[in-house]
């Protein structure tokens, strides 16, 4: 496993294993995005970078079988847990290794989990879903969104107070909030080297977990066209109202729902 990678190391980290773990609910946008490909949610579903198993409730019962997988063992076990009928297994997004060719109607990957992925690896995510998706299959996903960047890199967040009358907690919320603009500036030294803004994506140590990650962030246009060269056809984008293809994605947050062909009949 990629003990000591970014990613890994923050998605082992309990209280943000703790915090997916707390989530139950899902977006208007995955409504939506499952909605547009509803009967293949009733198949062969894998959950992909699963975490805590905030999807695991609302797919494990529809559909035929669910297989859920993390790279994260704690964010399996957290998963395991709260279902403990769930096939959730530990594995990587970029090889999918444990699953033949075919094997799936559907492959998840919410929350922006492809993010927390070299931007460099992000093609061996596409070709790994692509693969053992079946002809007719789907690939839905969220990705954020380069344009809200608006060009630049974001400062590190201030750490604000939320005041009281009461001295005592005055006082501690002042040490916490001195404490956590300290974390956030030390994440951001550590980070800082290894953001960057390319034409088509950037790379960003955003306000996240006191700025404890990197983050990629899509050009959309550009990632439907990445998914066209991934083999993937009839791409459909959605806003986090559930709203399909806008004329431009101004939310953080994009999702993507894409097919792998079906196979026509001869005659
Ligand atoms: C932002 S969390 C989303 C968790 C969950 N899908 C949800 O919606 O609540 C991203 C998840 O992707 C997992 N992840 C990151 N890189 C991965 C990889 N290469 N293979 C599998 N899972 C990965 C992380 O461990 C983390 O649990």
């Amino acid at each position: 496993m990629r003990s000591g990678t970014m990613y890994y190391d923050a998605y082992s980290r309990q209280e943000i294993v703790d915090d997916f773990a707390s989530r139950d609910y899902l977006t208007p946008a995955e409504f939506a995005a499952l909605g547009e490909v509803w009967p293949l949610v009733r198949g062969d579903v894998l959950d992909v970078g699963v975490g805590g198993g905030r999807t695991t409730g609302y797919l494990q019962g529809v559909a035929r079988t669910y297989r859920a997988l993390d790279i994260s063992e704690n964010m399996a076990a957290a998963c395991r847990a709260l279902y403990p009928d769930a096939d959730v297994s530990v594995g990587d997004a970029r090889s999918l290794a444990a699953y033949p060719d075919g094997s799936f109607d559907l492959v998840l990957f919410s929350f922006n989990g492809i993010d927390y992925i070299d931007h460099t690896d992000r093609k061996q995510v596409l070709a790994a879903a692509y693969r053992v998706l079946r002809p007719g299959g789907a690939f839905v996903y969220s990705s954020h969104n380069l344009a809200v960047l608006e060009g630049r890199l974001p400062p590190v967040a201030p750490a604000r107070i939320v005041p009281t009358i009461d001295p005592l907690r005055m006082l501690v919320r002042s040490v916490r909030t001195l404490a956590t603009g300290l974390r956030r500036r030390r994440n951001r030294r550590r980070l800082q080297d290894r953001q960057y803004l390319a034409g088509d994506h950037a790379v960003v140590n955003d306000e996240g977990y006191d700025h404890s990650l990197l983050t990629v962030y899509v050009d959309p246009a550009a990632e439907c066209e990445a998914l066209s060269a991934a083999g993937f056809v009839d791409t459909v984008t959605i806003d986090a109202r559930g709203r399909r293809d806008p004329a431009r994605h101004l939310d953080p947050w994009v999702y993507y729902v894409t097919r792998k062909a079906a196979v026509r009949s001869g005659r």
